[in-house]
């Protein structure tokens, strides 16, 4: 129904399935739809020209706001905790109390280096961050045709949003939920704001946020995006959720951990650094 499906990097446990909810968003219409992306390594590209791309996290990281001794430590915790992230061997009990740690030891690091906010924008322009291939067309026509999209990270709020203004896709249809920076009266660094959102508790973070759902109830379908498991979750606040379908980028370690996607995300998508098949979908119900 849609030839984009049948690119090599798509994977389905069951496409009658994905036929039926997409059949079924279709005839229900725009006006009844919602879109819930994850960002880091889902809206953005996880690699370009074999080499990995950054985070938000490490849009800063890497960045001349960022001491070399910092950098280093910093270096440390994701070489620590990154194979942890994407370990298929551990179960999400075991590693979320690791990923609070990761988060926790990060931010911490991160509010010692007295970063100014007037110095985000050029680190992210300095950044080799980039949005995955046909971005322009996926925020262009979910404002064309006025779908939310709702980007829910784990990552650094400031940055993502500079990110994506810088992109020039900001539109005023796309809301954020993530970790946002405090900034004290000049203008520093001083703490995060609010509950940490970490990639296992976008359940908890999605329920904090009732009220943005409560003004999208009439909007009871939902394309979700992610590339983590965590991000099944993000759906969880919606209300009268009739149909969700869950794309999920398989971007590392795809071999080990293709089975636990495939049960899990509808299609998967496996080392596609595109939004080729988001697009398509969204092309055909909308
Ligand atoms: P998310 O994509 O689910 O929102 O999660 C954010 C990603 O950020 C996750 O894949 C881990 C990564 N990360 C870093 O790259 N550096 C860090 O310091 C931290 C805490 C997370
Ligand atoms: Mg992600």
């Amino acid at each position: 129904m849609i030839p984009m499906l049948s690119k090599n990097s798509v994977s389905m446990r069951d496409p009658k399935r994905v036929e039926q909810i997409l059949t079924s968003m279709r005839n229900a219409g725009p006006s009844t739809l919602q879109v819930i992306s994850d960002f880091d390594m889902t809206l953005t590209r996880f690699a370009h020209n074999g080499k990995r791309c950054p985070t938000s996290h490490n849009i800063l990281d890497n960045s001349k706001l960022i001491s070399e001794d910092c950098k280093a430590k910093l270096k440390n915790l994701l070489d620590t905790y990154y194979p942890i992230e994407i370990d298929s061997t551990r179960s999400v009990e075991e590693k979320l109390p690791l990923m609070v740690e990761w988060w926790t030891k990060a931010h911490e690091l991160l509010v010692q280096q007295k970063i100014s906010k007037d110095h985000l924008a050029l680190a992210v322009r300095e950044s080799e961050a980039m949005l995955r291939d046909g971005y322009q067309q996926f925020f262009d026509h979910l404002h064309q045709i006025s779908v939310p999209l709702l980007i829910f990270s784990a990552g650094i709020g400031d940055v993502l949003e500079e990110v994506i203004r810088q992109a020039g896709v900001f539109h005023p249809n796309v809301k954020v939920f993530s970790n946002y920076m405090d900034f004290d009266e000049s203008g520093v660094l001083q703490a995060f704001k609010g509950e940490l959102i970490h990639i296992y508790n976008k359940r908890e973070g999605a329920l904090l946020n009732t009220e943005h759902f409560k003004e999208l109830q009439s909007r009871y379908n939902v394309l979700l995006l992610g590339d983590s498991l965590g991000d099944l979750n993000m759906a969880d606040g919606v209300m009268n959720l009739q149909n969700v379908l869950k794309i999920g980028y398989l971007n590392d370690k795809v071999d080990e951990r293709r089975e636990s996607y495939l049960k899990s995300y509808d299609i998967i998508l496996e080392k596609d650094e595109t939004m080729d098949v988001p697009n398509a979908i969204l092309f055909y119900i909308t």
